[in-house]
């Protein structure tokens, strides 16, 4: 086989055997039963792009490929098997600012290599000239979008960890000024790096401001966002990773790069409006930021309800005794206790005891997408037992028990009846239509939006407080004796 046969031919066919694995394993994680399939078709795809990628390149330094390599298994295999479900969204996050850093520096080597280490250069030319047209125009870019890729996500992951006062939404005084100057200016550095012909201290000078400012702006837009509006952001700024890779794949000429980054920017797309639409929020809502202020799930304000009816595991196990029909609601109290295994157990006790039991899973239920069903896929509720808001609505009001599970705000009938409140328009899960609703949680205290949930006040609605975990398991325990 000849060199132009291998680079001709060989390459770019492993490039396309690469993109089909990423297009079937994204498809294949639209769904949870073909998720694990959809990560393993993904994975083999990136291991052919990394290997034609190293033979398309040729000489390389195999001490640094392989230190690499060495270093991100290590990584990426601790943090798979130490990070919570809790904390995906942060990793997600992490993952998302690497990915962002790595096209900034690819688009600032291109410009160092290419343009001012460059000892042949005929005199001050346009980057125009230098990169080509394309190229011209995806160095700032990928400079200016993988900056505020990197930046945000630091911020973004500094607000999901709730720590050093970032948990909070942040508005500086003028922020929209102030943005709507760094976005001009970066646009204005933008064109003069791509279109004036400058000096070789020049263009080394207006990289660094133009990276200053993208760094200086993904900082700034995110600031403002509440914290739980978080997993919207992290979902924007994923997206934003995939377009800061495209136009990396543009300035090093690499089609798959462009193939997978393409990919990514629109998958993340597509999930922050999927996001938004389940949450009834518009996009620019979230960025302009805020909302967070108010929520909490703080202290419970149990001088807002009236006729609160509560009960105890054993009251409550005597409900269940006769029930031939059980929804379980999960939320994200549900991943805070991490009740999953207990949730498991006392649908089993309850299927042997001849009743049905499903669990109902609302988009925006917990914290990121698919939050409900990683949880419960991973204490091995069967997938058939997951039923999705639009199939199981209408099924509530046939229902003899729900048990909302650490959820609140996607039970609140208010969302439906209430055009003052903040979640208006919301779409959820009409829990309150059942025969007998157990609210399990805490307190009184507030979900996400920070609203009161009419649900708890309802005549068929009993509270069973406490930790979701602990509750559970004293239900399970009072079942097994019935
Ligand atoms: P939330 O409305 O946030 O309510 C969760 C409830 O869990 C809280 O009221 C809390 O009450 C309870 N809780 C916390 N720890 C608990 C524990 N250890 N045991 C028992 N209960 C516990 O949750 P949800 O109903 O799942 O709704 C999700 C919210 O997040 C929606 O408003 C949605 O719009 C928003 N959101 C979701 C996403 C995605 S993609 N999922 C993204 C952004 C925002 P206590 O403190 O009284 O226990």
């Amino acid at each position: 086989m000849t060199k132009d046969f291998v680079l001709g031919w060989g390459v770019p066919l492993l490039y396309l055997l690469s993109a089909i694995c990423f297009i079937l394993g994204l498809k294949l994680l639209t769904k949870v039963r073909s998720a694990r399939k959809g990560n393993a078709y993904a994975t083999l795809g990136m291991l052919i792009a990394i290997v034609a990628t190293l033979i398309k390149v040729g000489t390389v330094d195999y001490r640094w490929i392989l230190g690499g390599l060495a270093a991100g298994t290590v990584l990426g295999l601790v943090s798979a098997m130490r990070v919570p479900m809790t904390s995906m969204p942060e990793l997600v996050a992490v993952f998302n600012g690497l990915g962002g850093a790595a096209s900034l520096l690819v688009a600032l080597s291109t410009t160092w290599l290419r343009v001012i280490e460059q000892p042949t250069a005929p005199g001050p030319q346009p980057l125009m000239a230098t990169l080509g047209g394309a190229g011209a125009v995806m160095v700032p870019l990928s400079i200016l979008v993988g900056g505020v890729t990197l930046t945000g996500s630091v911020v973004a992951f500094l607000k999901l960890l709730g720590k050093f006062g970032y948990e909070r939404p942040i508005l500086l005084p003028a922020r929209h000024l102030i943005n709507f100057l760094l976005v001009g200016g970066a646009l204005s550095a933008a064109a003069i790096f791509a279109l004036v012909p400058l000096e070789t201290p020049q263009v080394r000078e207006l990289a660094l401001v133009l990276t200053g400012v993208a760094l200086l702006l993904g900082w700034l837009l995110v600031l403002p966002i509440g914290g739980a509006d978080m997993p919207v952001v992290v979902s924007l700024l994923n997206s934003y990773s995939g377009v800061a890779a495209a136009a990396a794949g543009f300035v090093i000429d690499n089609t798959l790069l462009i193939i997978a980054g393409a990919m990514v920017g629109s998958a993340g797309l597509i999930l922050t409006k999927i996001m938004c639409v389940a949450m009834n929020r518009s996009l620019l809502n979230v960025l302009v930021g805020g909302f967070g202020q108010g929520a909490s799930s703080g202290p419970a304000e149990a001088s807002e309800y009236v006729n609160v009816k509560s009960a105890g595991p054993e009251e409550a196990a005597m409900v269940l005794e006769n029930a031939t029909s059980v929804i379980i609601v999960p939320g994200y109290g549900l991943a805070v206790a991490q009740a999953q295994h207990a949730a498991k157990e006392l649908s089993d006790l309850l299927i042997a005891r001849g009743c049905e039991v499903r669990f109902a899973i609302h988009p925006v239920a917990g914290r990121m997408p698919g939050h409900m069903n990683v949880l419960l896929a991973e204490a091995d509720v069967p997938y058939e037992r997951l039923v999705e808001m639009d199939v199981i609505n209408s099924d509530f009001r046939n229902t003899d028990v729900v048990i909302v599970l650490g959820a609140n705000d996607v039970v609140n009938p208010a969302a439906a009846t209430d055009p003052a409140s903040p979640i208006f328009g919301m779409p959820i899960l009409d829990a309150h239509q059942a025969q007998t609703v157990f609210v399990v949680k805490r307190s009184l205290g507030a979900g996400y939006a920070g609203v009161k949930n009419v649900l708890f006040e309802r005549d068929n609605t009993v509270m069973l407080f406490g930790d979701a975990k602990a509750v559970l398991q004293g239900l399970a325990t009072e079942v097994k004796a019935l």
